[in-house]
């Protein structure tokens, strides 16, 4: 039997899972989040903490941390939880380019990170079938909004990272480095293509017009109601109504401290000679220094 425990992380709007076979049996988190105040620069872990107790006290054994991608919008407590409680972590095998691409973005050196995705014990592809106890977890490749993103198939539930959002919310954003809203459109297309009843647990809700937080929706629901894409959308259609979306969307606050952190898998910055560990921001210098 498949349980699922949802976790709502307020400050990025962040759904997290874990999903285990039975109490007292084994489980896996899917996109786990560490607390991060950015005017600070203080990290913490309550948010996992609690997922932990709850593990604790269900006698859960941690199987699997999996990302649904590299995430630009908070950072990942895949090596805190790891540390923690042991298990193997998992993202896509599309890491290695998310790796390069951030690499030269920051000017982290090899000796700093390689871009081999060595940082996480298991680089998965599609088709891909792992085991948590009883349950097993079917990995699809969904790209798109980032190139490595994936979906995770655990019986009829699909946890489908930033693809498609509750029907009211859309679709991801496809303008980050490796996004591509025509790839994203033939990822919608294979999650639409699952049974009509497959439940879809998304990774953000961001309440439109103020509703009440909601998470789960299903296939059919999704094909017959999402504001940007259904059943009858083209995808010169789509392509197009994602573009100029994308065109005035702001770059999210957390998006520098994110992939420095998540494609080290959850890991800080080795720390300077001072032992202070610090995060880069990339300068554009001619919006401060125009031409006169
Ligand atoms: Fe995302």
């Amino acid at each position: 039997m498949v349980n699922i425990k949802s976790f709502y992380h307020a400050y990025s709007s962040t759904i997290s899972y874990i999903v285990f076979d039975k109490l007292g049996g084994h489980a896996i988190i899917i996109d786990s989040v560490l607390d991060f105040s950015l005017s600070s620069g203080k990290i913490w872990s309550e948010f996992a903490d609690n997922q932990i107790a709850f593990l604790k006290k269900n006698k859960l054994t941690l199987d699997w941390i999996l990302e649904t991608h590299a995430h630009a919008d908070h950072l990942s407590a895949a090596h805190y939880l790891k540390s923690e409680l042991g298990g193997q972590t998992a993202v896509s095998a599309g890491i290695t380019k998310v790796q390069q691409t951030f690499k030269q973005i920051f000017n982290i050196s090899d000796q700093e990170l390689l871009a081999t995705g060595d940082v996480f014990d298991v680089l998965l592809s599609s088709e891909q079938v792992i085991n948590f106890g009883q349950l097993s977890v079917l990995v699809l490749a969904t790209p798109g909004h980032t190139n490595d993103g994936l979906t995770y198939l655990v019986e009829d539930n699909a946890f489908i990272g930033d693809t498609l959002f509750m029907p009211d919310g859309g679709t991801a954003r496809c303008d980050f480095p490796g996004g591509d809203a025509s790839t994203l459109f033939d990822s919608i297309k294979l999650i639409h293509n699952l049974p009509e009843e497959t439940k879809l647990w998304v990774c953000h809700d961001y309440q439109p017009n103020g509703r009440q937080l909601n998470y789960t929706t299903t296939v059919a629901e999704s094909k017959r109601d999402n504001i940007h894409i259904n059943g009858k959308t083209s995808k010169a259609e789509f392509i197009q109504l994602r573009q100029s979306r994308d065109e005035n969307l702001a770059v999210p606050e957390l998006l520098y401290p994110a992939l420095q952190v998540n494609i080290r898998g959850g890991k800080l910055p080795s720390a300077e000679p001072s032992e202070q560990v610090f995060l880069k921001i990339p300068i554009k210098q001619n919006l401060f220094y125009p031409e006169k």
